[in-house]
C-alpha cells in the first residue's frame, strides 16, 4: 500500500511543480494563505488515496475539511496537508512537501512526505523504521551543543510570537545556530534525517505532524508537545521534536 501512496505523492508534487503564480487566498489571520494549487492538489490526493483505501475518512488543510470529529479516530482516517510551506511556495523560498498521513483508530500508522524540488520521499510505517527514498534514516547522538536547532512561528498566531522568540533565545547558546524553513514537516524531517538535532514549535495543526512525526519517531526521535506529553493525533499542539542524541528536554521549555 506504501508505495501506492508515494506514487500519489509524487503525482501531487508534480503538480506542484508545474503550478506557475497560483492564485492566492488569504485565511483568517494574518498571512495565513492558501493557494489554487492548494486546492488542487488536495482534490487529487483525496481522489486518489480514496481508491487505494475505499473505507477511510478524510482530514485535510484545505477546503472545509479541516475539522478532526470522533469518527476519525475508528477505522481509517488520511490526514493530509497538499503543500507544507504555503509561504514558501508562493515566494519561490523552497522546499515546500506533500504530507500524508494514515491514522488506524486515531494512531499513526502510515506516513510519505514528498519533496518534489529534491525529489525526496520520507516514508515510514509504524514499527518498521523510516526512510529517505530507499535509504533507512536514523536521527543524530551528536549533543545538543554541537548541533543546529530548528524552530517554527506561523505569523497568523501572533499570541505566541513573544515566547517562540523568547525559548528560541534561551536556546541559541545551548546549540550551534538555530534555523527556521518555513514547513513543519520539513523541520521534521531534518531531525528525523540527522541535519538538525531539535525542532520546536507552540502551535501546530494535525496535518502538520500526522505524517512527519510518525517519520521522526521511526528514525529515533523523541516527539513530545512542550510539556513532555506524547501528541495526541486529534488537533493542534505545541511540539518539541528531539534526536537521539538530545536526552532531555531542555529547561527553557517549562
Ligand atoms: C505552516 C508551516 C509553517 C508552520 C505553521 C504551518 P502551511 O503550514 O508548516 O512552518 O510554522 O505552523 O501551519 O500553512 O504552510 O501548510
Amino acid at each position: 500500500m506504501i508505495e501506492r501512496i508515494k506514487d500519489i505523492a509524487r503525482k501531487a508534487g508534480q503538480i506542484m511543480m508545474d503550478a506557475t503564480r497560483p492564485k492566492i487566498m488569504e485565511k483568517s489571520g494574518h498571512a495565513n494563505f492558501c493557494t489554487e494549487t492548494d486546492e488542487k492538489i488536495q482534490a487529487f490526493l483525496i481522489e486518489e488515496l480514496q481508491k487505494v483505501v475505499p473505507e477511510a475518512s478524510f482530514l485535510g488543510e484545505e477546503d472545509g475539511q479541516d475539522v478532526f470529529t470522533s469518527k476519525m479516530s475508528k477505522g481509517y482516517c488520511f490526514v493530509i496537508d497538499p503543500i507544507d510551506g504555503t509561504s514558501n511556495f508562493i515566494y519561490g523560498y523552497r522546499p515546500s512537501l506533500v504530507s500524508i498521513a494514515l491514522l488506524s483508530d486515531g494512531k499513526p500508522y502510515m506516513a510519505v512526505v514528498f519533496d518534489p524540488y529534491d525529489d525526496m520521499m520520507f516514508s515510514a510505517v509504524s514499527g518498521e523504521g523510516a526512510y529517505l527514498n530507499t535509504e533507512r534514516i536514523y536521527s543524530s547522538d551528536a549533543p545538543l551543543k554541537d548541533s543546529l536547532v530548528v524552530f517554527g512561528t506561523a505569523p497568523y498566531y501572533t499570541e505566541l510570537r513573544e515566547r517562540t522568540f523568547d525559548i528560541a533565545q534561551k536556546l541559541m547558546p545551548l546549540c550551534v545556530d538555530l534555523r527556521r524553513s518555513g514547513t513543519a514537516v520539513w523541520d521534521f524531517c531534518c531531525v528525523a534525517m540527522g541535519s538538525c538535532n531539535m525542532y520546536f514549535e507552540l502551535k501546530i495543526q494535525l496535518w502538520d505532524y500526522a505524517a512527519a512525526a510518525l517519520i521522526a519517531e521511526e528514525a529515533g526521535c523523541v516527539v513530545t508537545d512542550t510539556d513532555g506529553n506524547t501528541l495526541s493525533y486529534k488537533g493542534p499542539t505545541s511540539v518539541v521534536c528531539r534526536a537521539r542524541g538530545v536526552k532531555e528536554l531542555p529547561g527553557c521549555f517549562t
